[in-house]
């Protein structure tokens, strides 16, 4: 009989199993399939004399990939509630691993006004909601300046809907993953104009970085007028910027009343 292994040998064992791949048990008690294959020889073992051996064909694992897969899921939601709903069951982005909510949108569908910010913060990951740390409290400061409020009249989402790992920036592969959402969540929404938070926005949506030149400048994008703006965020650690965003809010009200 087997002498039992100790315990710090046991477990060195179960480690290098895992190294190798292994998941799993299958069973209870061990088996030898060195000593199996002597008394039931496998049909490649029995072939083998036979046949000169061939090398295993190797294993087609089929490729997926995210951003077609984002696409589809995208594309298949009718109304803002299923994109919420094919949002969470995306599974191909690293990030939704690591948050502890999806941060889809907050305020009210069908605005005029439709913000995209950036990503999560521990805050937002926490409650579920986009922009409600002290960027958030800022925003909603700067939106009751010109008469909005997102309990009535802004819709807010952000590019990314789970957290960045210690609110790192978003990677241009994880924006290029979810871009398909966001596209999707955009033309759900049906706003009249986009209000761009920061650079990842306008990189996400315009396809390009540099806010200082961008922001307070009407673009088109995504078939609507877009206006990028300074980050909240932003405004806090400079508030010597709030002047140009100041005058970039008068620019949003001027435009919501010519339309
Ligand atoms: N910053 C963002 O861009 N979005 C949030 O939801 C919070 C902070």
């Amino acid at each position: 009989m087997e002498s039992a292994l100790d315990p710090h040998a046991a477990l060195a064992l179960l480690e290098w199993q895992v190294e190798l791949g292994v998941t799993e048990a299958i069973g209870d008690a061990p088996v030898n399939r060195y000593a199996l294959a002597d008394t039931a020889p496998r049909p490649d073992r029995a072939t083998a004399a036979a046949a000169p051996s061939q090398p295993a064909a190797p294993q087609v694992v089929p490729k997926t990939d995210p951003v077609q897969e984002a696409r589809k899921a995208a594309a298949g939601a009718t109304a803002l509630p299923s994109l919420r709903q094919a949002l969470a069951e995306f599974e191909h982005c690293e990030l939704k691993k690591g948050a502890r909510n999806l941060v889809f949108a907050d305020g009210m569908p069908g605005s005029r006004v439709m913000i995209i910010g950036e990503a999560p913060g521990r805050d937002e990951d926490r409650e579920g909601r986009p922009f409600v740390g002290r960027a958030g409290q800022l925003l909603d400061r700067m939106l009751a300046a010109i008469g909005l409020d997102r309990q009535k009249n802004v819709y807010i989402t952000n590019v990314l809907p789970w957290r960045p790992p210690q609110n790192r920036d978003p990677l241009p592969v994880e924006i290029g993953m979810m871009k398909p959402f966001l596209e999707r969540h955009v033309a759900l929404a049906q706003p009249q104009v986009l209000v761009l938070m920061g650079n990842i926005s306008c990189d996400a949506v315009l396809g390009k970085r540099g806010i200082t030149r961008l922001r307070g400048q009407w673009t088109q994008a995504m078939n609507l007028p877009v206006m990028p703006m300074f980050h909240p965020a932003y405004l806090l650690r400079q508030p010597q910027m709030k002047r140009q965003a100041w005058a970039d809010l008068l620019e949003l009200k001027a435009k919501l009343k010519e339309q």
